[in-house]
């Protein structure tokens, strides 16, 4: 059993990316855990990879209810960040929404300058301009350095 330091009983916890593969799984993991969380998931369901898997992703959360809320929205859309923010309140923040691949992005870099930099941004920028405790984000695994050639 792993301890957390970080209470999360009563939260509200906004995971964007919730249709994705990290996204879904910390969604169903924190819901499955802690009887006492929400989430509000956010996702635009790109089309990078097939989107039935997302659907099925999301199916299997609608399970649990009310304690799990799906919002189809681009998180490069500020007023739609801000406007999430003020209804929800959410105290922890989990920044899973992104492009990912590396090779993808050089036929395609207007995506990762929508979702990695636009959409990142809205979400600091709501961060800053509410009462939010931690807020969490994924890169890419080439950020790591694991990767020794340059
Ligand atoms: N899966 C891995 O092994 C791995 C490893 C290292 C880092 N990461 C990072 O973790 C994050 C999540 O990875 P994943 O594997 O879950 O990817 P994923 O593609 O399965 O999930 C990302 C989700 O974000 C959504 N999305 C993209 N742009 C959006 C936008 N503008 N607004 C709203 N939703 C948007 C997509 O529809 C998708 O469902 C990424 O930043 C990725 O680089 C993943």
């Amino acid at each position: 059993m792993v301890s957390y330091n970080i209470d999360l009983k009563d939260k509200t916890i906004l995971i964007t990316g919730a249709a994705g593969f990290i996204g879904a799984n910390l969604a169903k993991r924190l819901l499955t855990e802690f009887e006492h969380v929400t989430i509000i998931g956010i996702d635009n369901i790109t089309d990078y990879y097939d989107v039935r898997l997302k659907h099925e992703r999301l199916n299997e959360l609608a399970a649990f209810g009310k304690r799990f809320r799906f919002i189809k929205e681009n998180i490069a859309n500020k007023q739609a960040v801000e406007h999430i923010f003020d209804e929800y309140h959410p105290k922890i923040i989990v920044n899973l929404a992104a492009q990912a691949g590396v090779r993808y992005s050089i036929t395609n870099p207007d995506s990762y300058v929508e979702s990695n930099l636009v959409g990142f941004y809205n979400i600091l920028e709501a961060c800053r301009n509410h009462d939010v405790e931690h807020l969490v984000y994924a890169s890419s695994s080439s950020v790591y350095g694991s990767n020794k050639k340059v």
